[in-house]
């Protein structure tokens, strides 16, 4: 098979396409014939090797593909040879061939196309995980994401209001703020622009939001707790500016917050299945019916990874950043 090797690690020079064995399926696994891969945050980190990949996992990059089953292992019974999907992979998706588990795959109807599909997986596997299992958000209720126009941050947005919930985003530009607005968020504040938590305050009249979704961490995570009303729930997916900070936890008691946080490349097979027959009842449906989309704002061919990589790493993308295998 073709792959994106990424050698000892460093910076996006070290992507090469090679070529090595096909994987084969074992039990309870899929063998996919990749069409797409989604590039994530998560991926610069582990190529930069800051981020390895757990013992059980593939060495390789990619922890999403879209395109048709090629095989199938023992005891698999839901996929058959051709069948269109999308999986969160254990890694090594940026290659022609990727093994998924069967559990972590989803359907793609004909009228989707694998390049969106392919958008899909981690960040939807994420936004629901820290939105809805650990950051109980309900109807009624009001969310603070930062990094709004990232891929997570527009999924972030949709299924909050897909549950009910008030949307408040921080944004860095106004590209940006604009395409936050288009997907449904409430309220858009440019931080380079006014400070997040006091504009939360004057909006919400003092009283401030009951989750936080924060991938930045650094001097954000004492104003997250200023942003919080009375048992919020702060949930950290990333540190973006750090991790180490000066902090005053005198907010938590006198609130009664909880702080929470996860990483879904370290969560058991099992933990992923459930979130995956959670994402089938609830959000596939509405991404088939259009309640619910995604942002594809580049493609490039699998050999350019590089070039994925330095766009991610610019940070001026918006949404999701998807690398052609085999194309649809
Ligand atoms: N815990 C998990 O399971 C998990 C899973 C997937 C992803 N993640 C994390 O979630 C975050 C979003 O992932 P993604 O793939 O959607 O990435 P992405 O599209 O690259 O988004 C990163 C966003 O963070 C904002 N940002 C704020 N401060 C930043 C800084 N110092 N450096 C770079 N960006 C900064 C950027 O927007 P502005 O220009 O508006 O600042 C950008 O939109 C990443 O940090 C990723 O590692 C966590």
């Amino acid at each position: 098979m073709r792959y994106i090797s990424h050698g000892e690690g460093g910076s996006a020079e070290v992507l090469r396409l090679v070529e090595g064995e096909q994987p084969r399926p074992g039990a309870g696994e899929i063998l996919i014939e990749v069409g797409y891969a989604g590039v994530n945050r998560p991926d610069l980190l582990q190529r930069a090797g800051l981020y390895p990949p757990p013992a059980d996992a593939s060495p390789l990059l990619g922890l999403e593909v879209a395109g048709r089953v090629a095989a199938v292992g023992d005891e698999v019974t839901e996929w058959q040879v051709g069948d269109r999907v999308a999986a969160l992979t254990p890694g090594g998706g940026y290659a022609s061939h990727c093994l998924a588990p069967a559990a972590h795959a989803l359907p793609v109807a004909e009228e989707m196309s694998l390049a969106t599909a392919a958008a899909l997986p981690e960040t939807w596997f994420t936004v629901w995980a820290n939105l809805i299992d650990l950051g109980q958000l309900k109807a009624g209720e009001r969310l603070l994401v930062h990094g709004g126009a990232s891929g997570i941050g527009l999924a972030a947005i949709q299924l909050a209001r897909h549950v009910g919930a008030e949307v408040f985003v921080t944004v860095g530009s106004t590209e940006k703020q604009t395409f936050c607005e288009a997907f449904g968020a409430h309220h858009v504040i440019n931080y380079r622009e006014e400070d997040f938590l006091a504009r939360i305050r004057e909006i919400t009249a003092g009283e401030g939001v009951d989750v936080v979704l924060d991938m930045v961490g650094g001097d954000y995570l004492q104003k997250d707790l200023g942003a919080l009303r009375r048992d919020g729930r702060l949930v950290l997916i990333a540190f973006l500016e750090g991790s180490k900070t000066h902090f005053d936890f005198m907010p938590v008691m006198m609130k009664r917050l909880h702080i929470t946080g996860s990483t879904m490349r370290s969560r058991t097979r099992g933990e992923k299945a459930a979130i995956r027959d959670a994402l089938a009842r609830t959000v596939w449906p509405a991404l088939g019916a259009g309640l619910l989309k995604t942002h594809v704002c580049a493609r490039f061919p699998l050999a350019q990874a590089a070039e994925a990589h330095r766009l991610m790493e610019s940070g001026r993308h918006i949404g999701k950043i998807v690398l052609e295998v085999g194309g649809e």
